[in-house]
């Protein structure tokens, strides 16, 4: 393991996607057993896909309690029902809902069928009534961006619809069946409310195409070119990598 510390932020490197996914997976368990009505924002893609795995084992074989725990997802794609397979709403079901005891009711992602607009107002107040949340788990693109907030975002917005990136498209084709499906836009918390509305922050970057947005943050100065290094203005953030740290 090595350590490095930028401002808050604590940036541990482990070796393997494994030894990261159980250690993230135990913060969560660890934070439910103390807090039961814990609150989280969770995210999609493959980064956090072992740290869910981890928290059903544990959930089968320790019956970790998630009946009380109400969790917020960080965005949906615009255009996409709930039953669609890429839909991120069908992803929270299938990876990690659905094999444990949350309620269901108690799960919620931003409308991808609703008119955009008003999709992001309900799904801010959404955010709203449930803040502060107790953990904020984050993955991050290959251009830097946070849930969907790509490149120039603004470090104090809201939740709104967004234009996705040649880049993140192109990143996302793999779970679509040609570039063309990829939707252009999606609703996503804004960064100022994950900043604001987060105790703590918890960021998961694997493989070499993260490396660049780690070494950005490295660098330790905010810039709005990498929407990573907006994390440098919260008070408690822990980011999990298999990067080069130093
Ligand atoms: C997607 C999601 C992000 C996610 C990122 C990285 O576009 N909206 O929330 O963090 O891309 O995805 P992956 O973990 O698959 O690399």
């Amino acid at each position: 393991m090595e350590k490095r510390k930028i401002k808050h932020i604590e940036v541990i490197k482990l070796d393997s996607e494994e030894e990261i996914a159980k250690e993230v997976a135990a913060k969560f368990i660890d934070k439910i057993e103390a807090k039961p009505s814990a609150k989280f924002i969770l995210a999609t893609g493959s980064s956090p896909i072992k740290t869910y795995e981890n928290i059903i084992k544990d959930h089968k074989e320790n019956g970790t309690d998630w009946s009380k725990t109400i969790v917020c997802n960080l965005d949906e794609y615009v255009g996409l029902k709930p039953t669609d397979k890429q839909s991120y709403r069908y992803f929270m079901n299938n990876k990690l809902f659905n094999h444990i005891n949350i309620n269901i009711n108690s799960t919620h992602l931003p409308s991808g069928i609703d008119e955009p607009k008003l999709s992001a107002k309900n799904y801010d107040m959404q955010l709203e009534m449930n803040s502060p949340f107790d953990i904020t788990l984050l993955g991050v693109g290959v251009n830097g961006h946070i849930a969907f907030n790509e490149p120039g975002s603004e470090f104090d917005a809201k939740t709104a619809e967004v234009t996705l990136t040649k880049e993140t498209i192109e990143a996302n084709k793999k779970y679509f069946k040609s570039l063309g499906d990829v939707p252009k836009t999606a609703i996503s918390v804004g960064i100022g409310t994950i900043l604001t509305k987060s105790n703590e922050i918890i960021l998961i970057a694997l493989g070499a195409s993260k490396q660049a947005a780690i070494t950005e943050l490295l660098k330790g100065k905010e810039n709005l070119d990498w929407p990573i290094t907006a994390l440098l203005r919260h008070s408690k953030v822990t980011v999990y990598t298999d990067c080069k740290i130093k």
